[in-house]
């Protein structure tokens, strides 16, 4: 019998990759694809944080990450020995995790968050009187407690790739522009960008805010992401005058090189059944791992996040 096999691709991947992939989306959007997905096979054209959740969410799929090497800064940043002690430094306090960290990192936490929900999921934890701690993203914990003045304690680290952008070339082509500038920016970016952005949100997050944009179309729209989300922001709105971010003068490192792993060649060996197989997870590293992504998920499903 012909094996279903379903393609699941990051907004980053090139559009190519997007073109091959049944579903495209966010974090959230993806595993909730990868949960419900009727499939054999699936291919995830994204990193392998993203190939893990799919496999733990569903854990009868086979689930082939396209290219081995597809990790991210905020994975290999994080010792989870050191990790396990901070946590047990902070007895009274709930632990809430980014999505972007390994099964293991997902296993030792009460919550897992994306960028979608994290404001609500955090929001929530304190009006039940609770205290946070958050990992593994520093820039998006010192965000939100900058907003919204909490004072979780932070783990340390970065995305390689938003934590270049910088308030200092910004300001420079802010001021470059003769007319009207907005700025949109990705959580996982420095304090200083995102104080000075109108919009802070996901991948999703800002593509929907770009779509339904209602300003004059001669502003010039700056976001601070990867620059995977622009090709899907111009398809919907070519109207505008959208660009991406500076970094700092003569460096074009604003690109994720393990997303742009998934190359047409790598994906295509994946629909056939070539690639990494997320196997080497054991049924009691899913389980544990899979219980704060569930608890994720009932939250967004109950205020339709
Ligand atoms: P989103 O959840 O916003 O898609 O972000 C994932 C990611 O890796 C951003 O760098
Ligand atoms: Fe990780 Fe950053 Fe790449 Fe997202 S853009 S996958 S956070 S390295």
């Amino acid at each position: 019998m012909t094996k279903r096999v379903v393609t699941l691709a990051h907004y980053y991947t090139q559009p190519e990759i997007q073109q091959m992939a049944d579903k495209v989306g966010d974090s959230l959007e993806l595993s909730l694809y990868a949960r419900e997905a009727e499939a054999d096979i699936i291919v995830f054209a994204g990193v392998r944080f993203m190939a893990e959740t799919a496999k733990i969410l569903n854990p009868n799929a086979t689930v082939i990450l396209p290219d081995a090497g597809s990790t991210c800064s905020l994975v290999t940043q994080t010792d989870v020995t050191a990790l396990k002690r901070w946590r047990d430094n902070h007895p009274d306090h709930v632990h809430v995790s980014y999505i972007n960290s390994s099964a293991e990192h997902k296993a030792l936490s009460d919550w897992i968050v994306t960028s979608r929900n994290v404001d609500d999921i955090i929001a929530h934890l304190y009006s039940e009187g609770k205290q946070v701690i958050f990992s593994p993203d520093r820039n998006m914990g010192a965000y939100l407690n900058y907003q919204y003045g909490y004072e979780m304690p932070l783990w340390s680290a970065v995305c390689e790739v938003h934590d270049k952008f910088n308030e200092v070339a910004l300001n420079e082509a802010l001021a470059a522009v003769k007319g009207n500038c907005h700025l949109i920016a990705h959580p996982e970016s420095p304090l200083p960008v995102l104080k000075q952005a109108e919009y802070v949100g996901s991948t999703s997050g800002m593509l929907n805010w770009v779509k339904n944009y209602q300003g004059d179309v001669k502003d010039v729209i700056f976001v601070a992401t990867e620059d995977g989300i622009l090709y899907n922001m111009g398809l919907a709105r070519p109207d505008l005058d959208l660009r991406q971010a500076p970094i700092y003068a003569g460096c074009q490192c604003n690109s994720c090189p393990y997303m742009k792993m998934n190359t047409v060649e790598a994906v295509k060996r994946a629909q056939q059944g070539i690639g990494l197989t997320i196997d080497y997870l054991t049924t009691a590293q899913m389980d544990a791992a899979r219980l704060p992504i569930e608890r994720m998920l009932d939250f967004s499903k109950r205020y339709s996040l």
